[in-house]
């Protein structure tokens, strides 16, 4: 018998007792955070992370996020919690930084996905934060949407993307807007894994010797040894072009409807898309509407979508990361 009708409800201390109730039934709740809404699961019970994979349809290789309300918390979560750790987390936490760190013994292989590590967060959103108060326990979580589709920014988002899912904790549109930045904290030299959230920069000033990717990496067989490595991820449903300069001839040439993404004024294009979404220009403001844009353009049923390249700088890099795989074609 469905327990709760409608799935999508305002967040209150009501409805986020009824989802602590629920995660800890070993049943899933989608809940906000400062970066996407996160599909909510109790990190310790398998079968309960299993109905992640399966909702999302998510490959088990993929490694989840564990989502915990305080540092005390992410200590009972890792086998270790080295002084770098400690120092990240008062400067960051709550916020969108993820550390992969080893893996406590009661957090079952299939949150990491069999790796000995295990990612965590404090999230820094007062929903997110009362639902892991209230349930006493950490909250696996990705992102709440079916896998290699746009994040979810809405409550909206997360009910079309995953209508199977219990219950919708709504708490309004996510401030940030892309996912926390994840950082490797198991090898002798701090490793960049995503891009995201927080800034390069101030990560970059606490860890100068951070080691950042080179290159984008092709699927590669067994666990994911870092995160994002499926190429094609974050993508909509329309082809999407990531261009430095589009060309008028090459934009009237796209399957339309077309849609435009930009963050500058592109005169040469000027009455060639059905629709155009401007976004901000400056990376931060970029990054709070850019799913949202996606999603959009998708729903508005574009079969095509031009996005101008950003600058292909530190400050634009999680951005980039994202558009650069949403452009990617599946393998
Ligand atoms: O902002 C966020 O991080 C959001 C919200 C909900 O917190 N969550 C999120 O989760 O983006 P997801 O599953 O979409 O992305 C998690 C990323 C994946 O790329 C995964 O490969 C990586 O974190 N990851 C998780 N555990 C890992 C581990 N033990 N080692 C390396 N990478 C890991
Ligand atoms: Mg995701």
């Amino acid at each position: 018998m469905p327990r709760f009708s409608p799935t999508m409800v305002p967040a209150t201390p009501v409805s986020i007792a009824q989802a602590a109730a629920l995660v800890a039934d070993g049943d899933v709740c989608a809940f906000p955070t400062e970066t996407v809404y996160g599909l909510g699961a109790d990190a310790t019970q398998e079968a309960a992370v299993l109905r992640i994979y399966e909702l999302k349809g998510r490959p088990r290789r993929n490694p989840l996020i564990v989502h915990v309300p305080d540092v005390a918390w992410a200590m009972r979560v890792c086998a270790a919690f080295p002084p770098l750790a400690s120092r990240l987390a008062e400067r960051h936490w709550p916020g969108p930084l993820s550390l992969v760190l080893p893996r406590g013994a009661h957090i079952p292989d299939i949150v990491s996905a069999g790796l000995p590590s295990v990612a965590v967060r404090v999230p820094a959103h007062p929903v997110a934060l009362s639902l892991l108060r209230a349930a006493r326990r950490p909250l696996a979580a990705p992102s709440a949407n079916r896998s290699e589709s746009v994040s979810p920014t809405t409550a909206e988002h997360v009910l079309r993307s995953l209508p199977g899912v219990p219950l919708i904790l709504d708490g309004g549109p996510c401030p940030l807007g892309i996912e926390s930045t994840v950082l490797d904290l198991t090898q002798p030299r701090p490793r960049l894994l995503r891009p995201g959230a927080l800034p390069l920069r101030d990560l970059l000033s606490d860890v100068p010797d951070l080691e950042l990717p080179s290159c984008h990496f092709d699927e590669v067989p067994g666990p994911l040894p870092s995160p994002g490595l499926l190429t094609r991820h974050y993508a909509p449903k329309a082809t999407l072009h990531l261009v430095s300069n589009p060309e008028a001839r090459f934009v009237a040439g796209l399957p339309s409807p077309t849609g435009l993404l930009t963050h500058a004024p592109l005169p040469q294009l000027d009455g060639l898309c059905d629709v155009v979404e401007r976004l901000p220009a400056t990376p931060e403001a970029y990054a709070v509407d850019l799913y949202a844009a996606l999603h959009r353009l998708d729903d508005q049923g574009m079969r095509s979508i031009v996005v101008l390249a950003p600058p292909r700088n530190e400050d634009w890099r999680a951005i980039f990361d994202r558009l650069e795989r949403a452009a990617s074609k599946a393998a």
